[in-house]
Formats: C-alpha cells, structure tokens, sequence
C-alpha cells in the first residue's frame, strides 16, 4: 500500500514524506526525483525541452509505474500530479492520499528562498509567486479535496502526520 503525500509547491511534501516514511519503515519515493532519475535530466530541462504538456505525460507514466511497485512505500507527489486526467483516482485506487493545506502566503514565503528551480514560478518577486499560486489553488483545490485526509500543512511535523495517518488506519480498520 503506498501513502500519498500531495500539495501545492512548497507545502513541505518531500521535506514531511521522507521522514515519514523512515518513521513507518516503509520505501520512500519523491515523484520528480523518480522522473529526474528515469530522464536523466532536470524537472526544469524537461519542462525547456518537451513543455509542461509533455512534462504531464512523464509524471503520469511514473506515477502509474509507482502505483505497481510491490511493498509499501510513502510518495511525495509534485504539486500538480493529483489535477491531471484520472491520477487521483489512481492513487486513491492504491493507497492512501494525505493533502497538505496551506494557505498561499505561508506557501509563496517559503518558496520565495526555495533553492529549487520551479518552472512555474520562473522570474517571479513574491508577490508574483503568490499570484500564481493564489490561481493554481483556485484550479487545484477541487482535485486536492478528494484526498481521504487534508491535514492544515502549517507548522506540522512528521510526528503530527504519523499520528494522523496511523490514527486514520485506526478508524478505517474498526469500520
Ligand atoms: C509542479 C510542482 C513541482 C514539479 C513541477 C510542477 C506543479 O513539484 O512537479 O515543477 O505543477 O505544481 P513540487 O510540488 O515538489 O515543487
């Protein structure tokens, strides 16, 4: 069974998911590192050389190829993998799917000293990025509250989140 871990950029996904997954002794995997592995080449390259469409389609191939692989693992998906096509369904299909919800101020001050290169947020100031992530939740959100939990992503630790994730099994093993 795996654990999805999904949200905007900058809502601590990777930097939760791999604790939590050491924590749960399961296999951890970051959906973009997975593609950057597999292509041989940055997210931000991808993005130069093939656009975000074709982008979409490798994410869409590594998260079915994930979705197969036996163990249990805990992947921490890129901002946008849960909006496209039926990769929702797909995850809630094999797992269980945690939401990261923060609001677009916390999430645009952080990634305004992110180190990584976002493509969608190329060039922009802190108020740009906020803009843009103001209008990606705006398109995100109705995909992002069909995940089973939504945890508010501020201030939460990778304690907080087990206790949620294993506290949710609790209840679901009951029913
Ligand atoms: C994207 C988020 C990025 C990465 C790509 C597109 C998005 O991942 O997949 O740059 O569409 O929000 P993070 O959410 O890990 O930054």
């Amino acid at each position: 069974m795996i654990i999805y871990i999904l949200g905007s950029m900058g809502s601590g996904k990777s930097t939760l998911g791999k604790p939590l997954a050491k924590m749960m002794n399961r296999k951890y995997i970051d959906l973009d590192d997975y593609i950057e592995q597999q292509q041989g080449r940055k997210i931000h390259q991808i993005f130069e050389e093939i656009g975000e469409s074709g982008f979409r389609q490798l994410e869409r191939e590594a998260l079915i190829q994930t979705s197969q692989l036996e163990g249990d693992y805990v992947v921490s998906t890129g901002g946008g993998t849960p909006c496209k096509g039926d990769n929702m369904e797909i995850m809630k299909e094999n797992g269980l799917t945690i939401y990261l919800k923060l609001d677009s101020g916390v999430l645009a001050s952080r990634l305004v000293s992110a180190k990584r290169v976002r493509p969608l947020l190329a060039g922009l100031d802190l108020e740009g990025i906020k803009a843009k992530i103001d209008s990606l939740l705006v398109e995100r959100e109705p995909f992002y509250s069909k995940a089973h939990i939504t945890v508010e992503g501020f201030c939460l630790s990778t304690k907080d989140l087990y206790t949620i994730i294993t506290s949710y099994d609790d209840i679901k093993n009951k029913e």
